[in-house]
């Protein structure tokens, strides 16, 4: 097969000129005159990609947005020379990878319902090949000898519980100033409570600061400033109370309840930076910040965690190599 090129079209008249050049050569699915006209009109407006081969349109996609967070597969077409050659599902990643950068979470695409027409049997199976689910049939949404069936996938990338520890980096870039929506900051808040704790003693406790002004004074009394760009924080508070006999593992409780908070604010998009040594020292910023805050007496804020989109990517630091720090069966050193 000649060397084929996915790119993406911004020129009106070119995406016009390939829409027309490829819709007009499949007459079995784009046959009545007034839609193929229709769809080459709109996909001047449309997020467009073509295959080409050797400079000449081998197939093409455009999707359309319909809500903000959805967006339609409206219209697409290989030419029958290089159907069944993976022309189809390069033009499909393409728009995919586009949709998903774009912030859309759901793809859907209309076509007719299986097992009326051969050519669409033939275009359900390649969309249930891509991962589209059958969402609905409307029966006369085109017309009785087209019922319409819609399909759905999802956009959003499932990533695994490992995929997400080993993405996680401290964040002490600036923060994007968009507001961290209640929902995923209470979405956050549970999951650093849902934390184990030594005894089930339950020693951690969780103030979010949304607030600006209160946010701002809080700001401003860390010195050297971190985190100042910062949309939301949460504060991490303890009580140092015995769990066992004389033992007290309020730091190991706070320390699993931060981790949780800092990989579940990672899940919903956010960063954030584990900040302790900064504001437990000597100035003991820790206790001008529960001032503030009202903390009471028997609880002491330990730790501090921005939380908001970040402007720039987390500079991942350098870790030890595994072999010197991790072993199997007994502790080894170089030497062994
Ligand atoms: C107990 C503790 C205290 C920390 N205090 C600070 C701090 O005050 N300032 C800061 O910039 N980072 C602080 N960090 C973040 C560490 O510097 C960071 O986790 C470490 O450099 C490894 O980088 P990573 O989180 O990207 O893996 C702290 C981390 C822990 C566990």
């Amino acid at each position: 097969m000649k060397q084929m090129d996915i790119r993406m079209i911004t020129d009106p008249d070119q995406k016009q000129t390939v829409a027309r050049t490829v819709l007009e050569a499949l007459t079995d699915w784009f046959g009545v005159t007034e839609s193929r006209e229709e769809y080459i009109r709109l996909s001047r407006d449309w997020p467009f990609f073509a295959a080409m081969v050797q400079e000449k349109p081998a197939g093409f996609l455009c999707l359309k947005k319909t809500g903000p967070k959805t967006i339609e597969l409206a219209v697409m077409g290989v030419l029958k020379e290089y159907q069944r050659q993976g022309t189809g599902r390069a033009l499909f990643q393409a728009a995919r990878e586009y949709a998903v950068k774009a912030g859309y979470e759901f793809m859907q695409v209309k076509t007719v319902q299986s097992g009326w027409y051969e050519e669409y049997d033939a275009t359900n199976r390649f969309y249930q090949s891509l991962g589209f689910q059958e969402l609905e049939v409307f029966p006369t949404y085109w017309d009785e000898a087209n019922p319409c069936q819609i399909y759905i996938m999802s956009l959003k990338k499932e990533t695994s519980a490992i995929d997400l520890i080993m993405s996680r980096h401290s964040y002490r870039g600036k923060y994007k100033p968009d507001k961290v929506p209640r929902e995923d900051m209470k979405a956050i808040l549970e999951a650093g409570l849902a934390a184990p704790s030594g005894c089930n003693m339950q020693t951690t406790s969780l103030i979010a600061v949304d607030d600006e002004p209160l946010l701002k004074e809080i700001l401003s009394v860390i010195d050297p400033p971190v985190a100042q760009t910062a949309p939301a924080l949460i504060c991490v508070l303890t009580e140092r109370i015995p769990a066992y006999r004389d033992k007290c593992f309020a730091v190991q409780d706070y320390a699993a309840a931060i981790e949780n908070i800092l990989l579940a604010a990672l899940s919903l998009g956010y960063a954030s930076c584990w900040y302790e040594g900064h504001i437990t020292d000597d100035d003991r910023i820790c206790d001008r910040i529960a001032e503030i805050l009202n903390v009471r007496k028997d609880y002491e804020v330990v730790c501090i965690l921005p939380i908001g989109k970040a402007e720039t990517e987390p500079v991942p630091p350098k870790k030890k190599p595994f072999a010197e720090r991790a072993w199997f069966n007994g502790f080894q050193t170089d030497s062994q």
